[in-house]
């Protein structure tokens, strides 16, 4: 196994790696099996081009990173990719912040993978990223993201109209993050 595709962290029944460019067949399948579990909210590539450029930007962006979350004893053995979680918009600094994008895939969904998947990431982004928080920010209405970072320990900080621009329109959005000392 490369180093690329060694875990970075692994959990009773998750782990999480970096994404690789060679994993656009299988991510991209994903998506496309798991557009109903998405949309409205969140919109991943759904073909290898997309997904080359999308990856692609989290291996090499200082700004992001992303990591997969494998389930450590899928039916094929070889940890098939759950879903996701990236960290975006990493500031350093005085802020040491990044902003949160993630989802399950529908094979995976409502299992628990996730939530054990967002405790390595958090475990990742304290530790060896140095990172002091972290946000997620989530419309009101979805509650499976709101209910999987309630879940990990989050606090809702606030409410902010027209904050991003989603599926051809400005949303309003919770304000929700957490902080190292937070753990
Ligand atoms: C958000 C998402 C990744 C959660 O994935 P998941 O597979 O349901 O997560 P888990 O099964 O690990 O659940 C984690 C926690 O969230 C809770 N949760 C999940 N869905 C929930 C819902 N609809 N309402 C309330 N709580 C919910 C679970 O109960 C669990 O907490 P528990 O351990 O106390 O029971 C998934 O719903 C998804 O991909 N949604 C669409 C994409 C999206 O919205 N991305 C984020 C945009 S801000």
């Amino acid at each position: 196994m490369s180093d690329d595709t060694r875990s970075l962290a692994e959990g009773p029944r998750t782990a999480i790696r970096p994404f690789t460019l060679d994993d656009a067949e299988e991510f991209t399948a994903r998506v496309r099996e798991s557009a109903a579990l998405h949309r409205p909210w969140l919109f991943p590539p759904a073909t290898p081009e997309k997904y080359t450029a999308y990856a692609g930007a989290l291996i090499e962006d200082p700004t992001k990173a992303g990591f997969l979350v494998c389930e450590r004893d899928a039916a094929d053995g070889a940890g098939a990719i759950a879903g996701f979680i990236n960290i975006n918009n990493i500031v350093a600094g005085a802020f040491r912040c990044g902003a949160l994008g993630y989802g399950a895939f529908a094979h995976a969904a409502g299992r628990g993978l996730m939530g054990e998947g967002l405790e390595l990431v958090l475990d990742h982004a304290f530790g060896p990223l140095a990172l002091h928080r972290l946000e997620a920010n989530v419309q009101p209405d979805n509650a499976g993201s709101i209910g999987l970072v309630r879940r990990a320990g989050f606090r809702l900080e606030g409410f902010s109209p027209d904050f991003l621009y989603i599926d051809g329109a400005w949303r309003d959005h919770e304000r929700w993050a957490i902080t190292a000392d937070m753990r």
